[in-house]
């Protein structure tokens, strides 16, 4: 459930991206980053894109989050382009409806972990009960059950990792993207943050994007995309996920 009472139907598109290019310039310079990426999650998808260093995941994810804009093509968000919206439509989705993860856990060092996963709420207008519950609840979700006083550097990095994902996910949002989540966890607790994410979009109404060069990551995937220099290789199935 979304904690709206409500799912989605699965199959509807959430996040897509069509013929997106983008092109950087560095001075004279111009880098292809991205070459014409065709691209669709729907809903309840966990798609992994992987490919190694300067292929372009953090490019597209970044486009998929409504960060950046495309030089070419076009970035739809539940079925509807998004190059004509205004900064402040832009906002909104960014706000509401996309959750996002990074490599560097990005908390604020003097916020309590529960003031973490709140701060996205404080923008919306919520009654302080139901931010506590909604804080509360993610908490005991994603195994954090009494560690919402201490602030992040009494945290290990994936008690970090957790915080940031109740963060993500605090806003219901309809999809989370995540830029190379388990990049500074050791190994065991970079797949146990994959079998944690795993769970949430089970449970959760929620749509999972994560890009990564982990070879780690793609079990945990229903769909893995490999991205190689800016071009979108191939797409496979996961037969047999990690329990
Ligand atoms: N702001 C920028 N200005 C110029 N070139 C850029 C910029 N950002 C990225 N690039 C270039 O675009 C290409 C794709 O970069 P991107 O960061 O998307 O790769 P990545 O797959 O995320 O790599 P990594 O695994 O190292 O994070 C690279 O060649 C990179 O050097
Ligand atoms: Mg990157």
């Amino acid at each position: 459930m979304n904690g709206q009472g409500f799912c989605y139907a699965r199959g509807d598109p959430v996040l897509q991206a069509q013929k997106v290019s983008k092109i950087y310039a560095l001075g004279k310079e111009k880098v292809k980053a991205l070459d014409e990426v065709d691209f669709l999650s729907t809903q309840g998808d966990f798609v992994v894109i992987n490919g190694p260093s300067g292929s372009g995941k953090t490019t597209l994810l970044n486009l998929l989050a409504l960060i950046d804009r495309p030089s070419q093509g076009e970035v739809l968000f539940e079925g509807k382009p998004t190059s004509k919206l205004s900064e402040r439509d832009l906002a909104f989705l960014r706000r509401q409806r996309i959750g996002l993860v990074f490599q560097t856990f990005n908390l604020i060092p003097v916020l309590t972990a529960a003031e973490n996963v709140e701060y996205p709420l404080l923008l919306l207008n919520l009654s302080r009960q139901e931010r506590e519950q909604r804080v509360r609840s993610l908490l005991e979700e994603v195994g954090l059950d009494g560690l919402g006083r201490r602030r992040p550097d009494e945290l290990s990095g994936g008690q970090r990792q957790r915080v940031a994902i109740a963060r993500a996910l605090v806003t219901q949002p309809r999809v989370v993207l995540a830029d190379e989540p388990t990049a500074n966890l050791d190994s065991t607790t970079g797949k146990q943050i994959m079998g944690l994410l795993q769970n949430l979009n089970g449970e959760h109404c929620v749509t999972f994007v994560v890009v990564t060069h982990d070879p780690a990551v793609p079990p945990y995937a229903q769909r893995v995309l490999d991205i190689r220099d800016g071009k979108i290789q191939g797409e496979r199935y996961v037969a047999d996920r990690p329990a």
